[in-house]
């Protein structure tokens, strides 16, 4: 088959297949008015018959001009064995391998796109700067559209990034820093426009939590996620509780996104059941509405047309993949994504962190004891059961925890590489390797506590602020 716009038919789902037939059709139609060869138009009404055919198979109707499937199918986690698959969605990470979940599988699950080298070289050459280390050691590993960015970036187009957080308690983990640290990164070498919603809204609706209280953690959030590092000047920071009751524009961007996904679709999509809250059910509209630059308008000046870049680990996908479906039927670009794997739990790869087992993870509020202590206690180890054992026959740092924290954290990779060589081949033992790890986050969660201590509820507020930023459109 000739070369799609996006990629191989088969892994689009019934809108998107419709959308291509729509604009292959248009093609041919232009073609024959521009009078082009007849090779030229033989070769797209060929294209447009097999993608013509490629819907019938999906839907199992003929394509109808003007008329987009009523309900394509759910945009779910995919066909799978259930015993052999992981389980990936915004509340479930679940899996039963000891290295993780497989995200080679899961690319091909969602119907994403890896980050191979050549797309790492070309942002280190579209940039001029040197991959972060979350690039080099494929800790982003998916992406959705990237490219376009990147070709928006080189055509001097605008785009913006957009990320947020779920504030279900007051303390963040270390897991969620990695979204932010590597946004700020983004920012930085993009300089672009950067929004952060804060989803008290979703926290208020599938927790048990007042409203006052989600907003409470929201702002505490809010703290942590400022003393990232990022410039006021240029970054948007809100709570849907707050920001959805003093803008119109936003309100009508999710009213549009509700008005063109199913009930049958969230479902699929969400899993979501006949007894959730109607809440529940319209809440992705939300997460998915800043994804389009009319929802800030102070910000891009109304324009419709501009791109967003959202970073994530991959378990927000569900709600972009919605996203994405919607957007060019409200007339909207597509956000673009970038994936990240999990930062696993302290006692191994098979779950996700949670913020109610204060022994799963290395939170932002810990003491350098407790740090010492949770990694010494808790950290699942790749080591062998006894020292002769373990310099025999070396420890497996595939599954060793102390030594993925240190792939996210640990930046000198000549050190990092030295470690895992010394690990695998016995000379290190668990208790060392702790250590390295130990040394490294008491350090960069102190410089946290004390960036954050400094933050005043001013300088929240600026952040905060609906306002217009260092960026004129
Ligand atoms: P939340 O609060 O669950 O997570 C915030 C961000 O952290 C990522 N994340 C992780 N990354 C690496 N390792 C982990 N163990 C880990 N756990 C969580 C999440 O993918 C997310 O990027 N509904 C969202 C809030 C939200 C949002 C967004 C997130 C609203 N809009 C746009 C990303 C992009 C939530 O509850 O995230």
């Amino acid at each position: 088959m000739a070369d799609l716009p996006n990629g191989s038919c088969c892994s689009l789902n019934p809108l998107e297949l419709f959308e291509q037939v729509t604009a292959q059709g248009e093609k041919v139609r232009s073609l024959k008015a521009e009078k082009a060869s007849k090779d030229e138009i033989d070769a797209a009404v060929k294209l447009l018959l097999s993608l013509k055919l490629s819907y019938k198979t999906a839907t199992g109707q003929d394509y109808k001009a003007g008329s987009p499937p009523a309900d394509f199918t759910p945009l779910s986690n995919g066909p799978g064995n259930a015993e052999e698959d992981d389980f990936v969605d915004p509340w479930t990470v679940q899996t039963s391998n000891a290295k993780g979940v497989d995200y080679d599988k899961l690319i091909v699950r969602f119907g994403s796109s890896k980050i191979d080298k050549d797309l790492i070289n070309r942002i280190e050459r579209v940039t001029g700067h040197k991959p972060h280390h979350f690039l080099r050691r494929g800790i982003f590993f998916s992406h959705r559209d990237m490219n376009q960015i990147l070709d928006a970036y080189e055509n001097k187009k605008p785009f913006y990034l957009y990320t947020g957080r779920g504030p279900s308690s007051e303390a963040m983990h270390v897991g969620h820093l990695v979204p932010f640290i590597f946004t700020k990164w983004l920012q930085e070498v993009f300089n672009v426009p950067l929004v952060i919603q804060l989803t008290d809204d979703e926290k208020y609706l599938w927790k048990d939590l007042s409203v006052e209280k989600a907003y409470q953690y929201a702002i505490e959030n809010v703290k942590d996620i400022i003393a990232c590092g990022f410039d006021v000047n240029k970054t948007f920071i809100f709570s849907d509780l707050h920001y959805l009751g003093t803008s119109p524009e936003f309100y009508k961007n999710i009213v549009k996104i509700q008005k063109h996904v199913t009930f049958n679709q969230v479902k699929g999509i969400f899993g979501f059941s006949d007894s959730d809250c109607i809440g529940k059910i319209s809440f992705p509209a939300i997460q998915a509405a800043p994804s389009f630059s009319t929802s800030f308008p102070q910000i891009f000046n109304s324009k419709h047309d501009i791109q967003c870049l959202i970073p994530c680990a991959i378990d927000q996908d569900p709600y972009f993949r919605m996203t994405r479906d919607v957007a060019p039927r409200i007339g909207f670009p597509k956000p673009a994504l970038l994936h990240s794997v999990f930062f696993p739990a302290l006692q191994g790869a098979q779950t996700k962190m949670s913020a109610s087992d204060p022994n799963s993870s290395i939170f932002l509020t810990d003491t350098p004891k407790q740090i010492k202590t949770k990694i010494n206690k808790h950290a699942f180890s790749g080591g062998k059961d006894t020292i002769e054992e373990h310099r025999k026959y070396g420890g497996n740092c595939d599954v060793d925890v102390s030594y993925m924290y240190l792939t996210f954290f640990l930046e000198d990779d000549d050190k990092l590489e030295q470690i895992k060589q010394a690990y695998s081949s016995g000379a290190l033992l668990t208790g060392e390797l702790k250590k390295t790890l130990i040394e490294t986050l008491q350090p960069l969660i102190a410089a946290h506590q004390q960036r954050r201590k400094q933050i005043t509820s001013e300088e929240v507020k600026q952040f905060m602020t609906p306002r217009k930023l260092a960026f004129d459109y």
